[in-house]
């Protein structure tokens, strides 16, 4: 593991922009884990600044999102799906087809869960995986005590993930109660993370996260 200490979130965001860019101009095909929440906001940010400078080309790239609420479509501002179009994806002509966050509206869920898992392993696994972490210590929606050995399922949100994410929603009991989320082991089969942790909330869950990696 290396730790990249910056002195402040647009520092943070304008190196984590350099590492995912220069996989993207470094490589012919590359496969990214995207994430949503607001950390990597301004990491998109500067991703879009690059491409209307340089016209950076995503041709070839693809992209899997990591997690997508169960229940909200992707016209609802609060879906992930809208997140990725609006923060990213519409302003760096990424082709359609080539971007992937699973369906929080399907009828069966538990195959849309098995069906993500095939396209990502189709293409090969995750190159470069862009983490968030929950103020729980969460990642993707993988809820502290889910299993390592998980793949893409349902998970039940925590009180605590709810409440954080009800900044968004106009209410509490707006925000979904369930997520589709890459598992544990979806995550750590990448051939990279690139875990980004911004603000003083997420001190506890990264001091326990770097206490863990000494033991
Ligand atoms: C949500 C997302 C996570 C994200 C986390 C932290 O729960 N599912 O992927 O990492 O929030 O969000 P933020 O970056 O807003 O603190």
């Amino acid at each position: 593991m290396r730790l990249i200490t910056a002195t402040n979130y647009t520092d943070m965001s304008k190196l984590a922009a350099e590492i995912i860019l220069k996989r993207i101009k470094e490589t012919n095909k590359v496969t990214l884990g995207l994430a949503t929440g607001s950390t990597p906001i301004e990491t998109y940010k500067y991703m879009i600044e690059d491409y209307q400078q340089n016209k950076t080309d995503y041709h070839h790239v693809t992209t899997f999102n990591l997690d997508e609420y169960v229940g909200i479509g992707p016209t609802d501002p609060n879906s992930y799906y809208y997140f990725m179009q609006t923060k990213l994806f519409n302003a760096i002509h990424i082709p359609e087809q080539q971007t992937h966050i699973p369906n929080g509206l399907a009828k069966d869920l538990r195959q849309e869960c098995i069906a993500y898992e095939e396209k990502i392993k189709n293409h090969g696994g995750i190159d470069l995986q862009v983490l968030g972490l929950g103020s729980n210590g969460h990642i993707g929606f993988n809820e502290p005590g889910t299993k390592f050995d998980t793949r893409t399922h349902v998970e039940q949100l925590t009180e605590t993930t709810r409440r954080a994410n009800a900044r968004f929603f106009n209410t509490l009991e707006e925000v979904p109660t369930h997520a589709i989320t890459m598992g544990i082991d979806t995550i750590l089969q990448s051939d990279e993370i690139l875990l980004l942790v911004s603000g003083e909330e997420k001190s506890a869950a990264l001091t326990q996260l770097l206490e863990s990696k000494k033991k």
